[in-house]
C-alpha cells in the first residue's frame, strides 16, 4: 500500500472533488482522506483485505462512500480468488467478503454494496468474474452521483428563500460517489442563489467539518465559516440560518436518523430556534429491516482520538473518553428526509415504507 502524489495519476479533478475513489488502470486508489487538507494523495489498494483497513482506518470514509469502495473490493477479491483457482473463486473470496462487511459497522450502505455485488456474483457465467464484477461497482459509483445530483436538486426547490444553513460533519463529494448529498444541496442551492454561507461544524474528533467540508466547499467558491460545534445554539440564536442540512449513515424505517455524533444536540437545538432540519441522503442509506434507530449499531472508536489531537495528547494522564461516533436524531426532530425517488416531510414508517415502494 503506496502513497502516491495526485499529479501522478493525472486525473480530470472538477470543482466536484469528485475524486475521492479512482479505478484507473486495473488499480483501486483512495485519496487518503486523513491527510487533508495539507496533502492530496492517493493510497493504491492491491487487495480486498488492505480495502477492507482503509475503511476501518479512515483512508475512506462517509456512508456512500464506504459503499462503492467495498463494491471495488469485492472486484479485488474475485480477483486474488480467480487467479488461485478459475473452479473455486466464489469460495475463495468468502472469507474476504465477510471481514469487508465488518470494516465499520454504522453505515448500512456497505452492506447494500456487498449484497448487491453478491447478486451479480450469483448470476456470472463461468470465467473471469472481473470485468462483469468491476462494471457493476462503477454502474453503482455513478448511480451514486447521479442520485446525489437529484437529491441536490429536490432539496435545493424546498429551502425557499435564500439563507444560511449550518452542517455537520463532512457529506460531501468526499464522502459519496460525488457530488455529495447534504453537500449536493448546498452546491445545488449555491448556483440558484439561494445559500449565503455555510457554516461547517468543526466535527470533533476527526474535524471532517474543518479539514473536508471547509476545504470541498472553499473550492467550489462557497461561503463557508469553520465553528466549533458548541457555537451551534449560539450562532441560530443570532438569526439568518433557516436550515441544517446534514447526511445520514443509516435511516430506520421509522425515519430515525444516524449520523454522525452531535447531530443529535443540533436537531434539538434547531427545533428549539425554528430552524428546519434536512437530511439528504440516497435510498441506500434507508435500512427498512431496522424498525427504530435504537436498533442501529453505533461505533465507539478508540479513546486515543479524543485524548489526543494529532501527536500531542490533550487529555489530563489517566482519564477516561467516551468515542461514540455516530448518534439517532428521532424522526420527531427531523423535518424532511430528501433522497433520489422525493422528499419526505415528517418522516414516520408509514412515509418511508411508501418511498421505498417507488
Ligand atoms: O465517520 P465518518 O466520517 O464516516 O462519518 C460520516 C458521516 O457521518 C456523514 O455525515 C454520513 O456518512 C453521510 S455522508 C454522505
Amino acid at each position: 500500500m503506496g502513497l502516491i502524489d495526485m499529479e501522478a495519476l493525472n486525473l480530470d479533478i472538477s470543482a466536484d472533488a469528485d475524486h475521492a475513489i479512482v479505478w484507473q488502470n486495473n488499480r483501486l486508489y483512495l485519496l487518503d482522506q486523513r491527510l487533508l487538507p495539507e496533502q492530496e494523495r492517493y493510497i493504491e489498494l492491491q487487495s480486498c483485505a488492505e480495502t477492507s483497513a482503509a475503511i476501518t482506518d479512515m483512508v475512506v470514509r462517509g456512508a456512500p462512500a464506504i459503499g462503492i469502495t467495498a463494491a471495488y473490493g469485492v472486484v479485488l477479491a474475485a480477483r486474488a480468488g480467480y487467479a488461485t483457482s478459475p473452479a473455486d473463486w466464489r469460495q475463495l473470496m468468502r472469507p474476504d467478503l465477510v471481514a469487508l462487511g465488518r470494516s465499520r459497522p454504522t453505515a448500512v450502505n456497505l452492506r447494500w454494496a456487498i449484497e448487491r455485488m453478491e447478486e451479480v456474483i450469483r448470476e456470472l457465467p463461468d470465467g473471469d468474474p472481473e470485468a462483469g464484477l468491476l462494471a457493476a461497482a462503477m454502474r453503482m459509483h455513478q448511480e451514486d452521483v447521479e442520485a446525489n445530483r437529484r437529491i441536490g436538486a429536490i432539496g435545493a426547490r424546498l429551502l425557499g428563500a435564500p439563507t444560511s444553513v449550518i452542517t455537520h460533519c463532512n457529506a460531501g463529494a468526499l464522502a459519496t460517489g460525488g457530488y455529495g448529498t447534504a453537500l449536493g444541496v448546498v452546491r445545488s442551492a449555491f448556483s440558484a442563489g439561494l445559500i449565503d454561507r455555510v457554516y461547517a461544524d468543526e466535527t470533533r474528533p476527526w474535524f471532517q467539518g474543518s479539514r473536508l467540508t471547509a476545504w470541498e466547499l472553499s473550492r467550489a467558491g462557497i461561503p463557508v465559516t469553520v465553528m466549533t460545534e458548541g457555537s451551534a445554539a449560539r450562532r441560530m440564536s443570532e438569526g439568518g440560518v433557516g436550515w441544517v442540512v446534514v447526511g445520514s449513515d443509516r435511516i430506520a424505517a421509522n425515519g430515525d436518523v444516524v449520523n454522525k455524533i452531535g447531530t443529535y444536540a443540533l436537531a434539538v437545538v434547531a427545533r428549539y430556534h425554528g430552524v428546519r432540519v434536512m437530511v439528504a441522503a440516497p435510498t441506500s442509506t434507508i435500512d427498512m429491516t431496522v424498525r427504530r434507530g435504537s436498533d442501529i449499531p453505533i461505533e465507539v472508536r478508540s479513546p486515543e482520538e479524543v485524548l489526543n489531537c494529532g501527536e500531542r495528547r490533550f487529555g489530563a494522564p489517566g482519564v477516561e473518553a467516551w468515542n461514540p461516533v455516530f448518534d439517532v436524531t428521532p424522526a420527531a426532530l427531523v423535518d424532511v428526509i430528501v433522497t433520489e425517488r422525493g422528499a419526505v416531510h415528517m418522516p414516520d414508517a408509514k412515509k418511508l415504507a411508501e418511498l421505498m415502494k417507488t
